[in-house]
């Protein structure tokens, strides 16, 4: 770490369903504040999970820290405290990246697979982010034509995920939880070196799921959606596996 001054945590800029996004004195850094709420459906199902935004930070900070290490580049700057998460600042890309390594979800619904099936190799999706819309799953040509990412960008992020989904498949293999399949979200700086696209958003049991390797039991937000109990002790441990105790 270089010695200049923590940023200081400055005026609300926006938030959204799991995190506030606050501006700091430096204005190319943000900091991410984790919130309890949790939303599923559009928002149409609404609820509290106790310390959620303590766990997620917890493990989106460590997550980050390592696949920065293995070489992918994040806005992760550092963890600031239990809730506060120091990042760079992002123009976020509207498009919602979902990596998949098994069938589950939207994909076993709108496909007619079976949940729980492993597939042969990853399938990268693209989800155009709009609430009003309910997030449509959209292709490249969409993204072109709706200017919302270049063909470079979008090549630069398909690299990206497939980096991020190889390193957590091992990386949580090797803790006992299967990686079923996660979403990613990737902006653009705006300070020196201004364009570069980095990864963003949070990696969490909110925007993965994690199913126990053995017991095939969820582990992650699903347990919400679903109203499957034991939510706050699944994120707790997955939290354990993935940072120690
Ligand atoms: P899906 O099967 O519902 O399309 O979800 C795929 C993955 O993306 C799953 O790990 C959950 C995550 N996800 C989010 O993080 N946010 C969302 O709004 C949705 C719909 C899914
Ligand atoms: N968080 C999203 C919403 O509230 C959906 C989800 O994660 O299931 O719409």
């Amino acid at each position: 770490m270089s010695s200049t001054p923590t940023p200081e945590r400055a005026e609300k800029l926006h938030e959204g369903k799991a995190k506030i996004v606050y501006a700091t004195s430096d204005p190319h850094m943000i900091i991410q504040y984790f919130k309890d709420d949790a939303t599923a459906f559009d928002a149409k199902k609404r609820g509290t999970i106790v310390n959620k935004g303590v766990i997620n930070n917890r493990i989106a900070s460590h997550l980050f820290e390592l696949l920065g290490e293995s070489g992918v580049t994040t806005h992760f700057v550092a963890k600031l405290s239990d809730r506060e998460m120091l990042c760079r600042r992002l123009q976020i890309i509207l498009v919602e990246v979902v990596v998949r390594n098994v069938v589950a979800g939207s994909l076993a619904k709108r496909l007619g697979m079976e949940e729980g099936a492993s597939l042969p190799r990853p399938i990268v999706e693209h989800y155009y982010k709009r609430d009003d819309l309910s997030d449509p799953p959209i292709n490249l040509d969409h993204i072109q034509v709706l200017n919302l990412a270049t063909s470079e960008e979008m090549l630069h992020i398909r690299r990206e995920a497939l980096k991020v989904n190889e390193f957590l498949v091992k990386y949580l293999d090797q803790r006992e939880i299967r990686l079923v399949d996660f979403k990613l979200e990737f902006g653009r700086t705006t300070g020196g070196g201004a364009g570069a696209v980095l990864l963003g958003d949070e990696i969490s049991p909110d925007t993965c799921r994690l199913w126990d390797k053995k017991t095939h039991e969820k582990m992650d937000k699903d347990r919400f959606r679903r109203d499957l109990g034991r939510i706050e002790e699944s994120y707790e441990e997955v939290a354990r596996r993935i940072c120690g105790s």
